[in-house]
């Protein structure tokens, strides 16, 4: 099996202390510093940009793993390579050419992700599988932090997995993932699990308990002894 990682969502950290909130957070035994680009166009919300990013970089040595929720994207991939992402993903739906967007990817030197929407097909996926690093499943629609996990998630991440057995590939899953379903989740083929709320509850007192909650309910969905 793929290893297990934690991915705290950065947009449910206190913005007003940013840097030390991943810190802390990732101090706490967090694996993938996960960052989420909101343009207000391709997602009805903003978040922030590559700048801010770069700003935070410093922080941890983890890897920052770049969910782009923006369209066009093509243009920004550079922008965040520099920056200090190492795995960047992008949108199936955010435009006509998501291979050309994957080759771009791969092409900075970075690993390359696709993201589905609750509303698009794990079939979508089958003529760009050569170059996949990651496959990250929308579990809400994407745009905000804090909703309920839709359960469809479940079957596709299970159709994800078969698409990718055998290749040397990632799944991350995205929203609404909390100790309370993260055993299902990982049971599904989900190895890379996102997390914003339910890691940034209770402030950074709360950070260590939070992880290592979500990450034992995980190990149990994938019959590890915690
Ligand atoms: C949603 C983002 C998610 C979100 C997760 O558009 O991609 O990463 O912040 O937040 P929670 O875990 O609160 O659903
Ligand atoms: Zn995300």
């Amino acid at each position: 099996m793929r290893p297990l990682k934690i991915c705290p969502s950065i947009l449910a950290a206190d913005f007003s202390k940013l840097g030390e909130d991943v810190r802390a957070v990732m101090n706490a035994g967090a694996d993938i510093v996960h960052v989420d680009v909101m343009d207000g166009h391709f997602v009805p919300n903003i978040s922030f940009g590559p700048a801010v990013m770069g700003s935070i970089r410093h922080v941890t040595d983890k890897p920052f793993d770049v969910h782009l929720m923006i369209s066009p994207v093509d243009a920004y991939l550079g922008e965040f390579a520099k920056q200090g992402a190492d795995i960047i993903s992008a949108h199936i739906e955010a435009g006509p050419h998501p291979h050309r967007t994957l080759q771009a990817i791969r092409a900075l030197g970075k690993k390359a992700g696709a993201v589905l929407n609750p509303g698009t097909p794990a079939s979508a996926l089958a003529p760009m599988l050569d170059l996949l690093d990651l496959v990250l499943v929308m579990s809400v629609n994407p745009g905000f932090g804090g909703q309920s996990f839709i359960p469809s998630a479940l079957d596709k991440l299970r159709e994800v997995r078969e698409m990718t057995r055998g290749r040397d590939i990632d799944i991350e899953v995205d929203g609404g993932v909390t100790a309370g379903n993260a055993g299902d989740i990982a049971a599904a083929g989900a190895n890379w699990l996102v997390a914003g709320s339910s890691v940034f509850k209770g402030g950074p007192q709360s950070y260590r308990a939070n992880i290592e909650a979500i990450r034992n309910a995980a190990a149990g969905g994938r019959g590890e002894s915690v």
